[in-house]
């Protein structure tokens, strides 16, 4: 009964499970007997006419007494063992396991491994080896989760904390976090890729990236730190917009003023000042003790390459494309041309779909938009349709009103902010992914 457990991945995710259903099924069976008999009593010895019943006086029974403190006390006992047990298998990951360092910081997941390649919201490995994960957080507290392998840990700073385990099968797996650690808490997300052997050695032998890095003009570099190691799109927009800080557009050379009221020009110090001490002088109307330093985690080259990028930033012509590029997110496209597959695949990456529907067939908050057009699929409330252009439509508008089953109702209606001729186009886009 109850068995709403995600794919099965990892060596002691059987274990586990096997523990997980039978506390599941004893709470159920004794929910079921405890309320059964009670609503039994209930109805049996209700009251029946206006005459005076006086109950009975029992005293206490021995036998009765020693079965009901005995025998939950050895449940308890053999719950328990087995819990322990479990988890001694799981916190020891065995002779030489992988290691990999993980490092949490407000929005993303960093990855060093072995023989010092690094990589953001990726993490590779190789299938049927031990492997140890060494979690740190470099602000909040984050939890490194990842639901296919049954581990879930805490990333907490100034600390190391360890997952271990097994994977037993290849394929992609979601990483979560899953401690709230501020706004962007629900897209620090990162996959897990599980690969032979063969395949993980010459992925981690293959630095090509971290070399093209080294090779690539400064404002080009700092561009990639804006949107990968650095994160720094969360909060820093390119196109004026006010995120939780000020956008970089138009920001080099600008006078502005700090919370004491002086007056400063954003130039290569303050820039490099506000990413290794952020807090020494935040811009008159935004808020203190949001950004974490950089220092030790961006190194001189790198923060050369964000303040040139910064300097491109300038609002004319030239750098309007690299603004762009900058955000493949959101690529600027020429709607009046575009055809209403192209429209709608530009309102999908823009009005957010994109962070809770995959279109590669990966589960993320939501289903899949490959495929998903014309499947029959079963909702929560057990009944079942085939997903065509009205169901759309209305999962657009009242997202909660049929969710498929096996996902949350967590989608904002999106009532308002789409029109009938935009929801055609999203749903021209959907139904190109087959
Ligand atoms: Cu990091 Cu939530």
């Amino acid at each position: 009964m109850f068995r709403f457990l995600p794919e099965q991945a990892s060596a002691h995710a059987p274990e586990m499970d096997w523990l997980h259903h039978l506390i599941t099924d004893i709470s159920v069976f004794f929910i079921v007997a405890i309320c059964g008999a009670m609503i039994y009593f209930a109805i049996r010895y209700r009251k029946r006419d206006s005459g005076h019943h006086e109950t009975p006086q029992i005293k206490g029974s021995h036998l009765l007494e020693i079965i009901w403190t005995v025998v939950p006390t050895l449940i308890c006992i053999y719950i328990a063992y087995y819990g322990v047990a479990i988890y001694r298998d799981m916190v020891n990951p065995g002779e030489k396991p992988n290691m990999v360092n993980v490092t949490a910081r407000q929005w993303k997941w960093d990855f060093q491994y072995e023989n010092g390649k690094t990589t953001t919201n990726e993490a590779v490995i190789p299938v049927g080896e031990p492997v140890k994960f060494i979690l740190t957080s470099t602000d909040v507290l984050h939890s490194f989760f990842v639901p296919t392998m049954r581990v879930k840990k805490d990333a907490i700073p100034n600390r190391y904390t360890y997952v271990s385990f097994t994977p037993v099968k290849t394929g992609t797996y979601p990483i979560f976090c899953t401690e709230y650690c501020g706004k962007d808490h629900s897209y620090m997300l990162a996959s897990l890729k599980v690969v032979s052997r063969g395949e993980y050695d010459q992925w981690l032998a293959d630095r090509s990236e971290e070399l093209a890095a080294l090779k690539m003009p400064p404002a080009e570099l700092g561009r990639k730190i804006w949107e990968g190691k650095g994160a720094c799109k969360s909060c820093h927009s390119l196109d004026g917009s006010r995120l939780v800080g000020p956008s970089w557009l138009k920001l080099f050379g600008r006078t502005e003023k700090d919370t004491q009221g002086n007056e400063f020009v954003v130039d290569e110090n303050y820039i490099k000042e506000s990413i290794i001490e952020p807090n020494k002088h935040v811009v008159a109307g935004y808020a203190p003790n949001l950004m974490p330093s950089y220092a030790g985690q961006l190194d001189d080259r790198e923060i050369n390459g964000v303040i040139a990028f910064i300097r491109t930033l300038d609002g004319t012509g030239a750098s309007a494309p690299a603004a762009e590029a900058a955000a493949p997110a959101a690529p600027a496209i020429d709607l009046a041309k575009a055809t209403p597959v192209e429209r709608g695949k530009h309102l999908y990456e823009t009005k957010l779909c994109i962070t809770c529907h995959s279109i590669d067939g990966s589960k993320i908050v939501g289903p899949s938009f490959k495929g998903i057009y014309g499947a029959q699929h079963k909702f929560a409330d057990g009944s079942t349709a085939v997903v065509d252009d009205a169901y759309i439509k209305q999962s657009i508008l009242q997202p909660t009103a049929k969710v498929v089953e096996g996902y949350a109702p967590v989608m904002p209606p999106f009532q308002g902010q789409l029109d009938d001729a935009q929801i055609a186009d999203i749903t021209a886009f959907i139904k190109s992914l087959k």
